[in-house]
């Protein structure tokens, strides 16, 4: 039997168990794994699926955020190159381009900056809520929690359907982020919460909400606008494992507090946003130039990984990376260079000219570098993945917003291979 051909580009496909050939449309690169279904050796069979362990090769959405070409280094939000955002844009105005398309005219900005600034407060209660924290929790673990309790102050927030009230908590989380982050740090550190002020920028205020003491915080606008750079280049990075699960989540119709939270899980792992924080780990437990060798040796018999080389997609360069080595300098020169730099640079030159690396495509990622900058801002390294979350926000909610308004999403659910045992019957616990 073949199947009707249809217009356009096609793909046919012969199944060599029962000699029949199909024919599927193919868009935009890609074919529909729904259209396998009718390929099938009997009446009973459920269907051809395809078997994708870590969605290697599978598109789960059609998105007009983010563009990324792993091969060439290219990273596009809006199709607005990377390059020239990190040079010439704010954070908060990147946010407005990934949730609207279009860079802001002045009066859509200044009413975009002074609604994120109104919405920088949480209720006091909340207040209550951190301090309830033990003295060391991770405050990555802390994020989480807030992020998911905040959806209790915001009942209105499951109208997902709602343009207006996607836009109210839209707003709050991008809003609430740097100050949930910035308290979780204050509450380890057994220090007094700082409120936002609505004078100060965005990152003017969360710097000012994790340093100020008394009354008194002036930050060093250079260092304002480094930290502002590294929000945008982390705003979106399209279907990562975080923003996966935003869109994963939100699919059940679920209010957009909690899919954000189970976005902030998955990027606490160490392959995702906790890379940062453990390159600074390996950097210091490396200590000097001298036991780089041994400890290349180590990672090159896959004892472990160097944290913050790899990607799945970037397989050329990290664009990101670049433009990260380059704040490095600017940030340094303020804050003085961060003795951890020589080692980095140091592995990097290593790594870059070693056969392993090279044959598996390795290069820096974007957090080989951050943590340094980071460091040099007084950040300890349990905050950097506070950071990612507060640079990502506005991506992840991009990502729902569009998969909320997408007409052929429906609840995200994965078929399986069953590889477990046949039907059998139960054995009384006696007789096992
Ligand atoms: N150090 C040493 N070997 C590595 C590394 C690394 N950092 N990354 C990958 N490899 C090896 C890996 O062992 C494998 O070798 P083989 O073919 O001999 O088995 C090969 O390279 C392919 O690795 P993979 O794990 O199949 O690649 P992946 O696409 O599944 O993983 C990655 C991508 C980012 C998880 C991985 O490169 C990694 O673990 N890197 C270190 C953690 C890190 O820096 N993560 C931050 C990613 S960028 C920011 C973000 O998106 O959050």
């Amino acid at each position: 039997m073949t199947t009707q051909p249809t217009n356009g580009d096609t793909l046919t496909i012969t199944d060599n168990r029962t000699g029949r050939s199909y024919e599927v449309q193919v868009s935009d690169g890609t074919i529909r794994a729904t259209d396998l279904r009718q390929i099938k050796v009997d009446d009973a069979d459920f269907g051809l699926m395809t078997y994708d362990p870590a969605f290697m090769n599978t598109a789960s959405c059609r998105s007009a955020i983010t563009f990324l070409d792993g091969d060439a280094g290219v990273l596009q939000y809006r199709g607005y190159p990377i390059e020239q955002l990190a040079a010439d844009s704010t954070f908060l105005e990147v946010a407005y381009l990934l949730l609207n398309g279009e860079l802001p005219s002045t009066p859509h900005l200044d009413h975009w900056v002074s609604d994120i600034a109104d919405h920088m407060f949480v209720h006091e209660n909340v207040r209550t809520f951190m301090e309830g924290f033990r003295y060391d929790a991770h405050p990555m673990g802390m994020l989480l929690s807030a992020i998911g309790a905040l959806g209790t102050y915001y009942p209105e927030a499951v109208e997902i359907d709602n343009p207006e009230v996607r836009y109210e908590q839209i707003v709050r989380l991008i809003a609430k982020m740097p100050t949930l982050g910035a308290w979780a740090f204050r509450h380890s550190l057994g220090q007094p919460f700082v409120y936002p002020d609505r004078e100060k920028s965005y990152t003017e205020n969360f710097l000012a909400m994790m340093f100020q003491v008394g009354n008194k915080y002036e930050a060093d606008p250079r260092l304002v606008r480094a930290l502002d750079v590294l929000f945008i280049l982390h705003a979106d990075h399209e279907q990562n494992c975080s923003t996966s699960a935003v869109r994963s989540v939100g699919s059940s119709q679920v209010d957009p507090y909690s899919s954000v939270a189970a976005g902030i899980g998955a990027l606490y792992g160490p392959l995702h946003g906790g890379a940062n924080e453990a390159v600074l780990r390996m950097l210091r437990r490396i200590g000097t130039k001298d036991n780089i060798p041994a400890f290349m040796e180590g990672v090159k018999a896959g004892n472990e990984r160097l944290m913050g080389f790899g990607h799945r997609v970037y397989k050329n360069f990290d664009p990101r990376a670049t433009i990260i080595k380059r704040a490095c300098d600017d940030v340094f020169e303020v804050t003085g260079v961060n003795p951890l730099l020589s080692i980095a640079q140091e592995l990097e030159k290593i790594a870059l000219a070693d056969e392993y690396f090279v044959k598996r495509k390795l290069y820096p990622n974007v957090d080989f570098y951050s943590g340094l900058i980071y460091e040099a801002l007084g950040i300890p390294a349990e905050m950097f993945t506070v950071l990612f979350a507060i640079g990502r926000t506005p991506g992840w909610v991009a990502q729902w917003s569009e998969m909320i308004q997408d007409k052929e999403q429906k609840i995200s659910r994965p078929r399986q291979v069953y590889v477990g045992p046949g039907t059998r019957d139960y054995v009384e616990i006696g007789a096992r």
